[in-house]
């Protein structure tokens, strides 16, 4: 999927089997430490070492399984500016719905709509995956909040001290989802 902005060059998402998310481990580490390093509440504090960042996705590779948890990446010019992942829900009474995780863009590669372009290509592997509810939590008043009311997620609520900030402070959560028609 590629998608065109404005005099910027163009941003192509691929959604990344095993072996190409291993060859690709390297920068999405550089990815997770980026955004945390610069403030955002993605389950880890700041500062992160490359070591702890490669701890969250070694794992997560080596068990990818596209019934379980799709993982997409947002390429420019040959290089990956951001990711995101569909994670499935597999048991049978909730097997409509999936949660986005870890939407990350690079911070030289932001206000391009390379999330935007990402979110559309989740929600068609989404809807391809035969799903129709999309949920997410993201810390409250923080711009990936801004992009997903633009992007038509719903707010159900705000739970006051639910997360740390990567500098430890405690801060508020929303809960939110989208259904796709
Ligand atoms: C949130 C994040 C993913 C947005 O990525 P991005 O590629 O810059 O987003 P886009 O360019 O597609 O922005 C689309 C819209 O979202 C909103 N938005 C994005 N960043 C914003 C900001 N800093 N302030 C206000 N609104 C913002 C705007 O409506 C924007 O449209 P506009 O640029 O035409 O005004 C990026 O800032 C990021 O990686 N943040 C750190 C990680 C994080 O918080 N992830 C969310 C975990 S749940």
């Amino acid at each position: 999927m590629q998608t065109k902005v404005d005099n910027q060059p163009a941003v192509t998402i691929h959604v990344l089997s095993r072996a190409a998310a291993s060859a690709t481990q390297p920068r999405l580490v550089e990815l997770l430490q980026d955004a945390v390093d610069n403030g955002a509440s993605v389950g880890y504090l700041a500062p992160l070492s490359a070591t702890d960042a490669a701890g969250y996705w070694a794992p997560l590779i080596a068990g990818l399984d596209p019934a379980q948890r799709r993982l997409l990446v947002a390429e420019i010019g040959g290089t990956i500016a951001g990711t995101v992942q569909l994670a499935l829900e597999t048991r049978p009474n909730g097997n409509h719905r999936a949660e986005v995780a870890k939407l990350l863009v690079h911070t030289e590669y932001r206000r391009r709509g390379v999330a935007t372009a990402l979110m559309a290509a989740l929600e068609q592997e989404a809807r391809a995956a035969g799903r129709t509810l999309l949920v997410l939590d993201t810390q409250s008043g923080e711009p990936a909040e801004m992009l997903y009311f633009a992007l038509g997620y719903v707010l159900t609520g705000s739970v006051p001290g639910y997360a740390r900030n990567p500098d430890g402070r405690l801060a508020p959560t929303s809960f939110m989802y989208k259904v796709l028609e």
